[in-house]
């Protein structure tokens, strides 16, 4: 399997390199891409280093598997670059999400749509991915109607100048700012740019992105997405309407067996998902599981994942190895 990575030295980039070497993910190749500027260093992979290239050497390279995480505009410009050459891109950014040609893809959930003709498949936002992971097992069983979401996201899902500014900010020292505020001590409702209807672009994601994943529009999901000083990963509290009632324990149950989720939900010993055991981890996490009290068939849930991990650069490689398994590159 000849793979690139593409935006090896970013935030995730980096992520998914650790993510490939734990998993074992057969490489035949590795081609690192990054900027022009980056081009010529080296970065290490299971102990060996390896050089990066450029865009145009990686295309020309004709490798099977295209792991974008270089932003929107690249993934534009150069993921139909790498397809007309034969590559699968597997792109994290929002560039070809909502593109009704491309499948958005959480493995768990609907990987089995994919076929050796999908050759751009978007990875969900980081958001995204953590709600319909919990979401899915309880959508189709009780019928989601409309879902209340209220992030706390950390500063690693900005990138590498966010982090920069809270710890700079902790040590008070100045420098280059990523968000208009400082975020030490601070909570931004603000995630990404303002969409004319006065909802943030992240709060969008979140309200587009998961009936396209669980293919049904059925349900709404209306967000408010706020930045708070945390880096291990995003927290949601989230409110689901369903059309049919649900026995509490029968909730828990179904969270349980759903592959990649951790139910961690004791009152009595404090037991609740947080970021910080989150942090490194591939699993989403849920508990404060509870029926909200206020109107008929509602529950409030506490879901927190890494955003890097399942948020990115694991939900990326598991449709990397779906691809391997399944024979589709
Ligand atoms: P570089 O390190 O050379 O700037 P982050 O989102 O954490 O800032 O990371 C962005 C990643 O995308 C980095 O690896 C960055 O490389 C890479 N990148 C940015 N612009 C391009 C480009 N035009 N072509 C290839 N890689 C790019």
């Amino acid at each position: 399997m000849k793979l690139a990575v593409v935006g090896a030295t970013g935030m995730v980039g980096t992520v998914l390199l650790q993510v490939l070497e734990e998993r074992n993910f057969p490489i035949s190749e590795l081609l690192l891409v990054a900027s022009e500027r980056s081009v010529g260093k080296t970065i290490l992979f299971k102990g060996a280093s390896h050089s990066i290239v450029s865009m145009q050497s990686a295309i020309a390279a004709k490798p099977d598997i295209a792991i974008f995480s270089a932003g929107g505009n690249t993934s534009l410009e150069y993921a139909p670059k790498f397809a007309e050459a034969g590559t699968t891109v597997i792109d994290n950014s929002s560039a070809w999400r909502m593109d009704p040609d491309k499948k958005l893809v959480v493995p768990e959930i609907n990987a089995s749509l994919l076929t050796t003709s999908d050759k751009i498949i978007a990875n969900p936002n980081c958001s995204t991915i953590q709600l319909v992971m919990a979401l899915a097992p309880l959508h189709r069983k009780y019928q989601a109607k409309r879902v209340v979401v209220s992030t706390y996201q950390s500063v690693s899902g900005t990138g590498v100048k966010a982090v920069q500014q809270m710890e700079n900010e902790m040590a008070g020292i100045s420098g280059p700012m990523a968000y208009p505020y400082p975020i030490h001590k601070n909570a931004l409702p603000h995630c990404d740019v303002f969409e004319a209807n006065g909802f943030t672009k992240e709060e969008m994601k979140l309200a587009r992105e998961p009936q396209k994943i669980l293919d049904d529009r059925s349900f709404s999901v209306t967000a408010t997405a706020v930045r708070i000083p945390t880096a291990g990963g995003h927290s949601e509290s989230v409110n689901v309407e369903f059309r049919t009632d649900f026995d509490l324990s029968e909730v828990r149950q179904l969270l349980h067996d759903t592959p990649g989720v951790v139910v961690q939900d004791n009152p009595d010993t404090n037991t609740y998902p947080m970021p910080i055991y989150a942090h490194h981890k591939d699993d989403v996490f849920v508990g404060r599981i509870r029926r909200d009290e206020t109107q008929p068939n509602t529950l409030h849930l506490w879901i927190v994942s890494d955003n890097l991990r399942k948020g990115a650069a694991t939900n990326a490689v598991q449709i990397a190895e779906y691809l391997v398994e399944k024979k589709l590159v």
